[in-house]
């Protein structure tokens, strides 16, 4: 791979041993997957930030890089594994707790912004189109690539860690208009509404057409929270981290080779594979972390009643601040609903706590019975609060 002088001295490890062990990571992969050369970073978001997956090693791995390291541009976290603030009060293990503040100290030496959200645009770590960017968490991905229009691959934490440390990444995959163009397209023949809705598209769409980008034709409107909830499911369940759709995303489209349907019979059958026989002790809401519409909507629907389930909300710290301000928050408080903010039911260690889930979310479905070894419901977020409050 060509790199600039600049970059030639930081892998000599002119400007430090982070920035050296970064070059190399990034440069290792650079030539693992052809670039030719690197670009720099708008903004960057790492992922692998809940002790629950990073471990010991791991810990050790930031605390070295911290040593030296700082960040050179904008950077965010994905969601940790509890509540920084809150976490005594929603059941977390103190020593669990002691390692996760570890993590995040790490991070903050290193000058990262510790945000840790799943939805880094919408708070403050919101790219233009066609900004290179080094994403990590795989909704956030595809939200970047599909709806914003800007460009980036799948990170792991090292490789994002590493752009965070240098401003750059290697130019391949989805920075390349050549692997950015549709190939597939997927005409939908189904009404929708609401992210329950979008969340079932995704996984259909997901199962049919796998990692290939897909052209989604025929869906009118959609709002931001019903494209977040697409992103998370047609990621999770596809495993692709773009779509374009027809009218709603930016990024210009050609003309796909394969055409396939996605039609009502296909979202109703999702959601009967998304629903499992069970009770329901545990509403979660917020996956991708919810944004303040959504939150403005709980709190009108919690407003005066009481939860009879563990119910619980996961946005950003600042959308929870913002929703401070607006009365929201003591709303649902005052029901006995708790916000689970910088973490997420799929990061924090919730295993054995419960068993049924309830959640407007199809991805939460996903890591609920993966992580978690709940049975799930996918219903629609007005659904979800009547069973958090039905007796
Ligand atoms: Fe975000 Fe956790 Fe869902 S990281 S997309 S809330 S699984």
């Amino acid at each position: 791979m060509k790199l600039t002088k600049e970059e030639q001295e930081m892998l000599d490890g002119k400007h430090g041993r982070a920035v050296k062990k970064s070059m190399e990571i990034l440069t290792a992969l650079g030539d693992i997957f052809g670039a030719e050369r690197l670009i720099s970073v708008a903004s960057v978001q790492i992922a692998g930030v809940s002790y629950h997956n990073l471990g010991e090693a791991g810990l050790d791995f930031l605390a070295e890089m911290a040593k030296d390291g700082k960040t050179r541009v904008l950077t965010t976290l994905n969601p940790a594994g509890m509540d920084m603030e809150n976490w005594r009060a929603l059941g977390i293990d103190p020593e669990f707790a002691r390692q996760q503040e570890r993590v995040i100290e790490a991070f903050k030496r290193m000058d990262v912004i510790t945000t840790c959200t799943c939805t880094p645009y919408f708070v403050g770590n919101l790219p233009r189109f066609g900004d290179h960017i080094a994403w990590s968490e795989s909704s956030a991905v595809c939200f970047a690539n599909s709806v914003l229009g800007a460009r980036t691959n799948r990170e792991g934490g090292p490789s994002a860690l590493a752009s965070a440390l240098t401003g750059r990444t290697p130019e391949y995959g989805l920075h390349l208009d050549a692997n950015r163009q549709a190939k597939i397209a997927v005409d939908v023949k189904a009404e929708l509404n609401g992210a329950d809705d979008f969340g079932a598209l995704g996984y259909a769409v997901g199962k049919k057409a796998g990692s290939k980008i897909p052209l989604i034709r025929g869906v009118n409107a959609a709002s931001v929270d019903e494209l977040k909830s697409l992103c998370a499911s047609i990621a999770t369940y596809g495993g692709t981290a773009m779509f374009h759709m027809e009218g709603v995303t930016p990024d210009k489209a050609t003309p796909a080779d394969e055409t396939i349907e996605v039609t009502a019979e296909d979202i109703a059958n999702a959601k009967r594979e998304l629903n499992d026989e069970t009770d329901i002790d545990f509403v979660s809401i917020g996956c991708p972390h919810a944004s303040l519409t959504e939150i403005r909507r709980i709190a009108e629907l919690l407003r005066g009643k009481r939860v009879t389930k563990e119910t619980w909300i996961h946005t950003a710290r600042p959308v929870k601040r913002t929703a401070d301000a607006m009365g929201y928050t003591k709303a649902i408080e005052d029901a006995g609903a708790k916000f689970a903010c910088d973490t997420c039911m799929a990061v924090a260690p919730l295993k054995g706590r419960f068993h049924g889930l309830a959640t407007n979310s199809a991805k939460a479905c996903y890591y609920g019975r993966g992580s978690n070894s709940f049975k799930v419901k996918l219903k629609p977020l007005e659904e979800c609060i009547r069973i958090a409050t039905e007796e």
